[in-house]
């Protein structure tokens, strides 16, 4: 669709949220948390645990309050500063689920239709998948929107959906004759780690739902775990090529290329100008030295932060309030935007 005619001209803010669904890895390190870090010096940012989200597939609800612990202990085990950073849990905000329902009256089936994690996660008998599950990524533009969020650091797998939460808030500012009411967001994608692999199969990626735990890095393994996967990790005889063109068509190489690239904060090619011609035996440990110094640490503030649920929860309180504090006068003027009664 087209800018619009009016653009947004409100404050710069960022959003971002992360499903309570297991525990995190490596992808989400370098696709999300690692750069929410970096983005709380430099942006007014909100991180969010998207309960409602994990609903629309089943959950135990047993386990989902501690799921919803675990994830916040692991944004500030990685270095989330809650007295900057609004941290807080998605259910504890009513704006989310009713200005969701009011965008489902602005989103259309067709977008929603062509959603490839709907189709992914639905499979093959999507008769039978839920409506949540289908309207998951309307969901998600409210998230963003209830803040009028205009940067939003997430992994490569969530680019469509972002291009969704886009199309939303312009048809909502169209259809209402409210231009530059909402902001279009704009995802923070780019950089090696936007899409990090599977370890034991470089075409899926690196995925909580995995079977094989060899697949994945979690945050919790220790140095002899992170060792003993990576030098597990699939990928060829070849030495490494001199050129990011050499990559093509190894994707076990690619992965582990751009993982090293996002712990090192450089470009694959930069990292293929160290290790052109040298083999695996010489890279693999190179890497897994990087990945212990990088994830061993947050592992172990892991433990720390959750041996405190009660710091957990206060800092999660006290993000609800600082959340609503900012999400009701938007979803005030969204009221009255439509016209319901007393607004
Ligand atoms: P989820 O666990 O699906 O809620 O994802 C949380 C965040 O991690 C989102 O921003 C995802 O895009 C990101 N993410 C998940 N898996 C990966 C991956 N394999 N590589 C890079 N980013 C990822
Ligand atoms: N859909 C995202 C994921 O699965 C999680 C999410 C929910 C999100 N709401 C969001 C991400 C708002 C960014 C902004 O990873």
């Amino acid at each position: 669709m087209s800018e619009p005619s009016i653009p947004y001209t409100g404050p710069e803010r960022v959003f971002s949220g992360v499903q309570p669904t297991g525990a995190l890895h490596l992808g989400n390190y370098l696709g999300a948390l690692k750069k929410f870090v970096t983005l709380q010096d430099t942006h007014d940012c909100i991180f969010c645990v998207v309960d409602l989200h994990a609903i629309t597939v089943p959950q135990d609800p047993k386990t989902l309050g501690h799921n919803t612990r675990k994830i916040t202990a692991a944004f500030l085990a990685a270095g989330l500063d809650p007295k900057r950073a609004v941290i807080f849990v998605q259910s504890a905000v009513r704006a989310h689920s009713e200005l969701a329902w009011i965008f489902n009256c602005s989103a259309r089936m067709g977008w929603l239709e062509r959603m490839t994690q709907f189709k992914d996660k639905a499979g093959k008998d999507k008769e039978r998948a839920s409506v949540g599950l289908f309207a998951y990524p309307v969901l998600q533009a409210a998230d963003i929107l209830a803040y009028k969020a205009t940067h939003v650091p997430v992994g490569e797998d969530q680019k469509q959906h972002l291009e969704l939460s886009r199309d939303i808030a312009e048809r909502f500012n169209r259809d209402y004759n409210a231009p530059g009411f909402f902001p279009l967001p704009e995802p923070l994608i780019k950089g090696p780690g936007a899409r990090v692999m599977s370890l034991k199969d470089g075409t899926k990626k690196m995925s909580k739902s995995d079977l094989s735990d060899l697949s994945r890095i979690n945050l919790e393994d220790d140095a002899d775990t992170i060792s003993r996967k990576i030098k597990k990790a699939r990928t060829d005889p070849e030495p490494l090529p001199e050129s990011t063109d050499g990559l093509k068509g190894r994707d076990g190489a690619a992965n582990l290329v751009g993982i090293y690239a996002a712990l090192a904060d450089t470009t694959d090619q930069a990292v293929l100008d160290e290790y052109a011609g040298k083999g695996f035996g010489v890279f693999k440990p190179a890497l897994a030295e990087l990945v212990v110094q990088a994830i061993t640490p947050i592992g172990q503030e892991l433990e720390r932060v959750n041996a405190d649920p009660a710091h957990i929860d206060k800092v999660l309180a006290d993000g609800a309030q600082r959340a609503r504090a900012i999400a009701d006068p938007i979803m005030d003027d969204v009221r009255h935007i439509i016209g319901f009664w007393g607004s």
